[in-house]
């Protein structure tokens, strides 16, 4: 959820704010001289304990997470519009071979990773993807007057 942030980056599970304060500009990889990569290099870097990992970036607005519910990522994973222009398995290239969806999964020391292991997450989207991408659906509200 820190990568796809619709504001400033923010830091653990808590989200707090990103010290220094920095701004992710139009394609989220930073504004002026500070570039995320200035600090954020290929890998975890167990000096600095800064994060790392290539192609750093904040996800574009299109692709920010935070206050939506997971029917709405789901439907706005898909739409073309925000994602980048990629089909299902366009999406699917995406989470299996970005280095910075895998980075979720090598977080590096005291970073909590996503409770389902990588492997389990490739094989449901594949099976999202093999299934036409279908997405959890919100319950119509029934009206009780
Ligand atoms: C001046 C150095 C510097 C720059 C520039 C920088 N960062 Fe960071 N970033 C850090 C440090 C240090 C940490 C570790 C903070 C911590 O864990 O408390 C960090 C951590 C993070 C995390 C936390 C990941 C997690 O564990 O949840 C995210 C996300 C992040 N940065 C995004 C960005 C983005 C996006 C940019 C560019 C817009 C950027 N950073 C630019 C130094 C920097």
């Amino acid at each position: 959820m820190n990568c796809h942030r619709s504001d400033v980056p923010r830091v653990r599970d808590d989200a707090r704010h990103h010290v220094p304060r920095v701004e992710p500009g139009q394609d989220g990889s930073g504004v002026g001289g500070l570039r995320c990569v200035i600090c954020h290099r290929a890998n975890n870097s167990t000096r600095s304990r800064i994060p790392g990992a290539i192609g750093w970036q904040q996800a574009p607005y299109s692709m920010s997470w935070d206050s939506l519910t997971a029917a709405e990522i789901c439907d706005n994973l898909k739409d073309r519009s925000m994602n980048g222009d990629r089909g299902l398995y366009d999406l699917k290239g995406h989470f299996t071979h970005d280095h910075l969806v895998q980075w979720a999964w090598a977080a590096g020391p005291n970073r909590s990773r996503p409770t389902l292991a990588y492997d389990n997450f490739l094989a449901r989207v594949a099976n999202r993807v093999d299934t036409g991408g279908p997405c959890p659906k919100i319950a119509p509200t029934t009206d009780t007057q």
